[in-house]
């Protein structure tokens, strides 16, 4: 599985007296609510050994809290989160489909406010489950069509409506870096016998810059210079490039070639939630939002009203959410435990939510895992 990335997430473990994380808890709605006890209780769990002492914030966002209070991430929130959070776990917020006045995404929000840059999406497949799938998907966070400048005029008579593709050198740069830094930390830790469909690190650039050569264009470039520019470090990297039309067939057709999969942002998203129907379901693939200083871990799946409150949510996602956070903080051990029990358990095929063919509730999956630590 994904480590540590960075040198400046990586922190000394404490022979002496236990480390106390203080984690921010920002459940959001619907099953939100359901999925972030999950990742609370397992954090909770972990042995001993680590040297780890978990203490939790509960904080607040949402389109409920909006619809109560008017506002949908509170300063108290972002504050907490600056200050006294070492890292965070997000569940979903439910989005209308239409323009609500005055309401825009609170994770959108956050990732900009914390300089979360890369969206951080591993998927992988325990035996026998879906599709032989070993890949990440890095997903640029903070620019392409996600801006939101967007306009709507007449013309003749007719609605034209405009969106703004904004790719930029800056963090296009910065999106490729970690993703290489990812790709090299992949190999260290299969190196250490970790399981894997690889055998040395990949890269895979995706762009449409036959169509957009100026905007993808721009994107495909700057990764593609910035790894010539620095094979002393990236060298052993093989670098890939995929058409995301192509990449798409592709990832469906043979994802067993795709190790670190780079992608702008728009992109990336579709493909992130394509990828997740390749391992049987949105409730087991995990997201990690990444800058230089903090990780929020973040379940790929939304708010899913339509099993809300039933007791039958996926809390692997979360989970495993939990442990990519714990990785970018710099504490890769008691991260690959929480693989293991999730991978443990998905391969004894008892205990499931019906999202995977189960019968099983969200607390008794809980249970299980947490029971193999
Ligand atoms: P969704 O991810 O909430 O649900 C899609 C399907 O997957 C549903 O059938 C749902 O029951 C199932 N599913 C999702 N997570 C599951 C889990 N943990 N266990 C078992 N089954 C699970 O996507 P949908 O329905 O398109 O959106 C619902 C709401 O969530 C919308 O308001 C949307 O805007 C919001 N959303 C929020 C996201 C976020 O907070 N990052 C991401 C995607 C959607
Ligand atoms: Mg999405």
């Amino acid at each position: 599985m994904l480590s540590a990335t960075r040198s400046s997430f990586k922190r000394a473990y404490s022979s002496a007296a236990p480390k106390t994380l203080t984690i921010g808890l920002i459940p959001g709605d619907g099953i939100g609510r359901e999925v972030i006890p999950a990742g609370k209780q397992v954090l909770e769990a972990l042995p001993s050994s680590y040297g780890l002492k978990f203490q939790f914030t509960d904080l607040l966002a949402g389109f409920e809290l909006f619809k109560k209070t008017g506002v949908a991430l509170p300063e108290d929130t972002v504050q907490a989160l600056t200050t006294s959070c070492d890292g965070a776990l997000f569940g979903a917020v439910s989005s209308p489909t239409t323009k609500v006045e005055g309401y825009s995404s609170p994770i959108v929000a956050l990732r900009k406010k914390l300089g979360l840059y890369a969206n951080v999406r591993p998927v992988k497949s325990v035996d026998g489950i879906g599709r032989p799938v070993d890949m990440v998907i890095v997903r640029e966070n903070t620019e392409d069509l996600y801006i939101k400048e967007e306009k709507l005029y007449v013309k003749d008579g007719q609605k034209i409506a405009e969106a703004i593709k904004r790719i930029s050198e800056n963090a296009t740069t910065r999106i490729g870096k970690i993703a290489m830094d990812i790709a090299l930390q992949r190999q260290a830790v299969r190196e250490l016998g970790g399981s894997s469909l690889h055998k040395g690190p990949i890269l895979t650039v995706t762009h449409k810059s036959n169509v957009l050569s100026v905007s993808d264009g721009l994107f495909r470039e700057t990764i593609k210079n910035y790894y010539t520019e620095h094979q002393d470090k990236y060298g052993s990297i093989q670098y890939t490039e995929q058409i995301v039309d192509s990449m798409v067939y592709r990832m469906f057709r043979e994802p067993e070639i795709f190790d670190v999969v780079v992608a702008p942002n728009l992109y990336g998203d579709i493909l992130s939630d394509g990828a997740a129907a390749l391992v049987g379901s949105l409730g087991v693939v995990p997201s990690a939002n990444v800058g230089d200083n903090f990780a929020i871990g973040e379940p790929c799946h939304g708010s899913a009203p339509d099993i809300e409150g039933k007791g039958i949510s996926n809390p692997i996602a979360t989970i495993r959410s939990a442990a990519l956070m714990l990785e970018f903080m710099g504490y890769p051990e008691p991260a690959a435990k929480i693989y293991s029990a999730v991978d443990a358990n998905l391969m004894e095929d008892k205990i499931k939510t019906p999202d995977l063919g189960g019968k099983s509730s969200t607390q008794e999956v809980i249970n299980d895992i947490i029971k193999r630590f």
